[in-house]
């Protein structure tokens, strides 16, 4: 909607499947078949301008690798690290922040809740006309709750995941 071509990445077929024929993604990729690096290469074989992190990893050094020069990330979230038992090393090409005077901003959603009604605004139309399209998750009762937690980290949820209270 604002100009961009938009790639995503995912971990199955189907959420692949729904970036890019429901969602709008100009390209999306399965980043459990095959390196996230190489995959990444091929659909942007001349770099990218803009990261939107929420996994951290292998997907953010694909990204430092992929960025152009002056590209941006947007720090938001590093899911692929979380359970992690001991603290892991960095990025292993960091430099390429230096070499590509990249620009790196943490995100957190609630520093910009003056704007939330713009927000709502905004995107709400956009979800009202069809020009956004998103999916719930839906798991019923609070005792749900823990396993609808601990399944953000394998995945099962498409979309939002949800826990309904009776
Ligand atoms: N900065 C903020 O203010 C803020 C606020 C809320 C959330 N967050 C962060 O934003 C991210 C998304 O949060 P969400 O609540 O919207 O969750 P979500 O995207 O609905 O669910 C998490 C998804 O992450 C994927 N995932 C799990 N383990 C992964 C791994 N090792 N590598 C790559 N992908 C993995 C899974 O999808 P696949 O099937 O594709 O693997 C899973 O469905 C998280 O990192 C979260 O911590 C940040």
């Amino acid at each position: 909607m604002r100009g961009c071509r938009v790639i995503g990445s995912a971990g199955s077929e189907a959420k692949v499947l729904f970036l890019r024929e429901e969602c709008g993604f100009d390209i999306a990729f399965d980043y459990k078949a095959g390196s996230v690096l190489e995959q990444l290469n091929l659909e942007a074989p001349d770099g990218i301008d803009v990261y939107f992190d929420n996994v951290g990893g292998e997907t953010l050094e694909a990204a430092l690798s992929a960025l152009r020069v002056h590209g941006r990330i947007i720090a938001c979230g590093g899911i692929s690290g979380y359970n992690e038992e001991k603290p892991r090393p960095g990025p292993s090409n960091l430099f390429n922040m230096i070499t590509k005077r990249l620009t790196m901003k943490g995100l957190i959603v609630r520093d910009w809740l003056d704007r939330q009604g713009d927000f709502e605004k905004e995107v709400g139309g956009y979800f009202r006309t069809g020009k956004l399209k998103n999916r719930e998750t839906v798991a019923k009762g609070i005792d749900q709750a823990v396993d609808a937690f601990l399944g953000l980290f394998s995945g099962v949820n498409v979309g939002k995941m949800v826990v309904k209270l009776a």
